[in-house]
């Protein structure tokens, strides 16, 4: 362990907050190495032990260095000024891979960029550039610029584990806070049909955050469902999650029980799934609806989902719409829960 020798002022636990406002206030405290308890005193590493802190005492001792903060994977380029400026300063982290989108002016630095990630990220293994998602499948062109070539990776949150490969299945973990709200929703013993699972995450919160009776994992791609079952053992929901493999416009014949939630997150396409899903919807049923719109397509397409509603003899209320992040400039990804219900002279 790498140590420095400083001065130190120390107060006891119950004075320590404020000593260290203090310290901060003046500009007095040390952020190269680490604040150290002592027993019942906490020691704080300072540039220098001015005469109004020596009310505390001041001690001189060896603290441990902090580790080196990585610095941004820009430090780490020299590219003319202009292509600087385009450089991305967000991008998406799926396990040990990162995902990054460029503009066409810096593919020419593809490798370089790539490289300066790796460096910067400890835990990454592989840098991909990518094309945004596209075909029914939802998958998307992927070019390993840096690292391992290794499109298959596990990605956590809240404790679970997903493998993912960021080539052949869909997987966004923008969406890790909507996953943990929905699971938060599910009442004990509910059925709940997962639409368009993927590698199954919104299934798996749900089955480890929530008491469903029963989660239906569906996908059409042959690779996700080989990984939603995957991950479904390693989070030991296997009881609760049946993960299958299949059409949705077949949710008919292949779900046995009526659902009281329905998941379709499957953005540009789900309102023509949204008559086959109140199909297997019970009386009254929670629907999680995904879609991609501008601000102002919003009411037509609620609009629309009620026209369906109606045909299929179910109201739609307590219609609440979120936007969970921008697509594009004026396009949202949206959520929208709504709760169906089937009208009452209807058996
Ligand atoms: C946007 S992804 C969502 C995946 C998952 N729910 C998640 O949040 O990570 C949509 C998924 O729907 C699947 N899909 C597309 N059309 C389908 C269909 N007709 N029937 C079943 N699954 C379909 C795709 O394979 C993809 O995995």
């Amino acid at each position: 362990m790498t140590t420095k020798k400083t001065k130190a002022v120390c107060a006891p636990l119950i004075e320590a907050e404020h000593l260290r406002r203090a310290l901060r206030e003046r500009n007095l405290l040390r952020d190269d190495v680490e604040i150290a308890k002592e027993g019942t005193y906490i020691c704080f590493p300072v540039k220098d032990a001015s005469e109004d802190l020596c009310l505390y005492k001041v001690v001189t001792k060896s603290f441990k260095l902090k580790a080196a903060k990585p610095h941004c994977y820009k430090d780490r380029l020299k590219l003319p000024k202009k292509l600087m400026e385009e450089l991305p300063t967000s991008y998406d982290v799926v396990g040990a891979i990162i995902l990054i989108k460029l503009p066409k002016t810096l593919f020419h630095y593809r490798k370089e960029i790539g490289k300066a990630l790796l460096e910067t990220h400890k835990n990454i293994r592989t840098v991909c550039l990518i094309d945004p998602v596209s075909g029914e499948l939802r998958t998307r062109n992927v070019a390993i610029i840096a690292g391992e070539n290794q499109t298959l990776t596990t990605h956590t949150e809240y404790g679970l584990l997903f493998d993912v490969d960021v080539r052949t299945t869909y997987f966004s973990p923008r969406l890790t806070s909507e996953r943990k709200r929905v699971a938060d929703l599910v009442k004990p013993g509910e059925t709940v049909v997962d639409m368009f699972a993927g590698v199954a995450p919104f299934s798996i919160m749900i089955a480890r955050y929530a008491k469903p009776r029963i989660v239906y994992a569906i996908d059409k791609n042959k690779e996700a469902v080989i990984l939603a079952q995957q991950n479904a053992k390693q989070n030991h929901v296997l009881e609760t999650v049946e993960v299958i493999h299949a059409d949705a416009n077949d949710v008919e014949k292949v779900v046995p029980k009526k659902a009281d939630r329905i998941i379709m997150n499957l953005p540009f396409s789900a309102y023509r799934f949204f008559s086959l899903a109140l199909s297997i919807a019970a009386k009254t049923c929670i629907v999680h609806y995904y879609d991609i719109l501008k601000e102002e397509d919003i009411d037509a397409r609620i609009d629309a989902l009620k026209k369906i509603a109606e045909e299929q003899y179910f109201n739609l209320k307590d219609i609440s719409i979120r936007k969970i992040k921008s697509y594009a400039p004026r396009e949202f990804y949206i959520g929208i829960d709504i709760t169906a219900t089937k009208h009452a002279d209807v058996a």
